[in-house]
């Protein structure tokens, strides 16, 4: 069985037929092509379909024997019964990859049925992504094989769900916070092609800086194979991983969903501190992290400093900072000498640094190139509480400005704006231009945390 070759053909496919291509708005194999169509795949796209000659103005095939090209993905979106001769026509087609849409099989109990559609693939030097997924998308391809939302951001956080209402759902609250992707993999049963698999192709990626993945829980027997293979992943690329299925009742409605073993939590929790994978509690959390992980440099060090406007959030970030192991620096006499003269005289050099709400944006650019400036410091929090006399667009841009001029010092930095709606509109523009920002100070806090945690890993395992 190839391997690599064959994951090339899932993310990058020359040519692809879809098995069940329908005529019929508001089908699944009329979606799916759809999307193909409209999100701009450049390759070759052949519809399949005994009863249609044509399909959305591409000519159809009764069967894919019948392709006059090579075909290198077939998506089967075909009731699940016509599932195994449809695979076994695409294995003697010479096909590479089946993504396979249908439901119907492990995760009801049909068992037998997935284990021949694995042995055809694998007698043909197949692979299978799926089965009962909602399909693959790669934005660098211009490829979105999916039943989700069409409109996809593009951007360098990969997607990998094992949950298929819940990817698709995500799928468009990305769009919604302009979240770019690199990559959405939907999992199913992972019959074949499984969460390692992918990870490891996306740790090659170069359109991909870090990972995300929504797991229910790995197959029985896989544990050990997943520990090793994902430290690889990790040395690599950070990985961020949602565990669903924490309490007793939510691990059986995990198996009742994927057939998955939720398996003991803390044997979880073990295994990704193992690995070197960041464990996230929440969807929000995930995604916060990955901006981060996706815009800013890995941590050199441990000294943070934070910079504020606002006395109260300044506080709110301190007990933040102590609660996720984020160290505070303890400035120096001559780093707080420069950093006053970026303030009026009535505030506070000490970390965090306050500004005062009288701060400007020529205060900001001022403390921050200090900060940037000094190798006291490793890692910068800027935190903006909304006041009359300082709009936060413009300070938004001066904040971008400010981080471009200095990524050559390699410095993580991440933003919490506190205020109304042109606050919000001021953290849209941060993230856009690359400075991960958030609409509090914990929650900036906590996306640096995270950066430190993969820091020391990473140092951790480069040491042994
Ligand atoms: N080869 C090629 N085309 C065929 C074949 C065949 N052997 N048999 C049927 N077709 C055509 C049909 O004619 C039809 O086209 P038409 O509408 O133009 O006539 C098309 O393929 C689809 O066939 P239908 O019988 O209409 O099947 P339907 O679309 O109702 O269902 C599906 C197929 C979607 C694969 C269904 O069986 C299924 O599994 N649905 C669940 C999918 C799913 O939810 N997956 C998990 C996603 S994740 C989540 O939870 C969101």
């Amino acid at each position: 069985m190839s391997n690599k070759n064959n994951l090339e053909a899932l993310f990058k496919p020359k040519s692809i037929a879809i098995i069940g291509a329908s005529r019929h708005p508001g089908k699944i194999g009329y979606t799916l092509m759809k999307n193909i169509i409209e999100y701009g795949y450049k390759g070759k796209i052949y519809p399949i379909n005994p009863k249609a000659e044509e399909i959305m103005g591409i000519k159809a095939y009764k069967s894919i024997l019948d392709v006059p090209d090579e075909v290198d993905m077939a998506i089967i979106v075909v009731p699940a019964q016509y599932v195994l001769q449809v695979a076994e026509e695409c294995g003697k087609k010479g096909v590479k990859v089946l993504v396979v849409i249908t439901s119907g099989f492990s995760e009801v109990g049909n068992d037998e049925a997935e284990k021949k559609l694995v042995e055809i693939a694998h007698k043909y030097g197949m692979r299978v992504l799926g089965p009962n997924i909602f399909g693959i998308a790669y934005t660098p391809a211009k490829l979105n094989a999916t039943f989700g939302p069409n409109e996809v951001l593009e951007g360098p956080i990969a997607f990998i769900s094992q949950s298929g209402a819940l990817g698709i759902a995500l799928m468009g609250w990305t769009v919604m916070e302009e979240i770019g992707v690199s990559a959405i993999v939907s999992m199913g049963n992972m019959a074949d092609i499984d969460v390692v698999d992918v990870s490891k192709y996306l740790s090659e990626d170069p359109n991909t800086k870090v990972i995300t993945i929504y797991l229910e829980g790995l197959k029985p027997g896989s544990g050990r194979r997943f520990v090793e293979e994902m430290k690889k992943v990790t040395m690599k690329k950070p990985v961020i991983v949602i565990k669903a299925g924490r309490s007793k009742r939510g691990a059986m409605a995990a198996a009742s969903h994927t057939g998955s073993l939720a398996g003991s939590d803390q044997v979880y929790n073990v295994a990704f501190k193992q690995a070197g994978i960041i464990r996230a509690l929440t969807t929000e959390e995930m995604f916060d992290w990955a901006r981060a992980f996706a815009s800013q440099p890995i941590p050199k060090g441990e000294n943070t400093i934070i910079i504020t406007n606002g006395g109260g959030v300044g506080v709110l970030a301190t007990d933040a900072a102590e609660d996720h192991g984020v160290k505070l620096l303890e400035p120096s006499p001559e780093l707080k000498e420069k950093l006053r003269k970026a303030m009026p005289w009535f505030g506070s050099p000490k970390n965090p640094v306050d500004l005062t709400g009288q701060a400007s944006t020529e205060n900001y650019v001022e403390a921050l190139k200090v900060a940037y400036e000094s190798d006291e410091v490793d890692n910068i929090v800027v935190l903006y509480c909304r006041t009359a006399i300082l709009d936060p667009i413009e300070l938004a841009k001066a904040i971008i400005e400010v981080n471009n001029t200095y990524r050559n010092k390699c410095k993580p930095m991440v933003a919490g704006f506190v205020g109304g709606k042109d606050t919000f509109e001021a953290i849209r523009l941060l993230n856009r231009e690359g400075v991960p920002a958030y609409p509090s100070a914990e929650r900036a806090v906590v996306s640096l945390a995270k950066m430190l945690e993969y820091m020391r890993y990473l140092k951790k395992v480069k040491k042994q």
